[in-house]
């Protein structure tokens, strides 16, 4: 785009540059489409080979200032088998030492290579699979635990990976949740300004999903459920939401 510019006249680029203008992606729903592919009628995420190569060095000093902490407060008990859904490059396994099985379930194929490569030094036994959150293999009644970490932010649509979640935790099972989520006021409008930008850069990263509000949708009870704003003030995705969910 070449934009000339009359004398004393000072260049202003939301007048030529607005998120989503020239794509038509300003909607979010149509840019998740995009996103995502569909086959069989459940919306799969695209390959995104750079930011899978990016996310560990990306993450790695938020794991041991911030993140780490919050998964091993609410991963480091549980047991039977265990669900991770969306595992990405396998932040979670170091975590689940006391599971008797962890299935992670990874669509997107070069987050999955990297996870893969990582089973080796995980220290229970890993199922690996390319299921997407909204339409797992597993039968009804299958997991003691299913856990969504940095996930309900990018599935195409958390109502339904919910509901997927339900059907597959057994009645007495264990839902657990450690998102970024909607924030309030100022920083909510900021969220929905800045998303159309920050999930192209981000592998479809939503930020203002109001996720404690879906995961009730889906028929859970919060039994726990902590928020906290670790990042500083001008990082958008916070709050973080820490939160362990029963079926009602
Ligand atoms: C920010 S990463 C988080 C990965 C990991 N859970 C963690 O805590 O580091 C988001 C992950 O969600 C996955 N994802 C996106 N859409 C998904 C879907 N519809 N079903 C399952 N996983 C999905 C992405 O492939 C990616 O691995």
């Amino acid at each position: 785009m070449i934009v000339h510019l009359g004398p004393g006249e000072r260049l202003r680029l939301e007048r030529y540059w607005r998120p989503g203008r020239h794509s038509g992606l300003a909607d979010p729903r149509r840019q998740q489409a995009a996103e995502a592919g569909n086959v069989g009628g459940v919306t799969r995420p695209r390959t995104h080979w750079v930011f899978a190569a990016a996310y560990d060095p990306m993450t790695r000093s938020l794991e041991r200032a911030i993140l780490g902490e919050r998964r091993a407060r609410l991963l480091a008990g549980l047991d039977g088998q265990v669900l991770d859904v969306g595992a990405g490059t396998g932040a979670n396994l170091p975590y689940l030492r006391q599971a008797s099985r962890v299935f992670a379930a990874e669509p997107d194929a070069a987050m999955r290579r990297r996870l893969a490569a990582r089973l080796a030094q995980a220290a229970v036994p890993v199922e690996l699979s390319s299921d997407p959150a909204e339409k797992l293999r597993y039968p009804d009644a299958s997991f003691d635990a299913v856990v969504f970490t940095l996930v309900l932010c990018s599935v195409a649509s958390p109502d339904r990976a919910l509901a997927e979640a339900r059907r597959v935790l057994r009645p007495s099972g264990r839902l657990l949740i450690l998102e970024h989520v909607r924030g309030t006021g100022t920083l909510a409008r900021w969220q929905d300004r800045l998303t159309p930008l920050w999930s192209r850069l981000n592998a479809g990263c939503q930020l203002g999903r109001d996720t404690a509000a879906a995961v009730e949708r889906a028929g859970f009870t919060l039994e726990r459920a902590e928020y906290s704003a670790p990042y500083p003030r001008l990082v958008p995705a916070q709050p973080i939401l820490e939160a362990v969910g029963r079926a009602v």
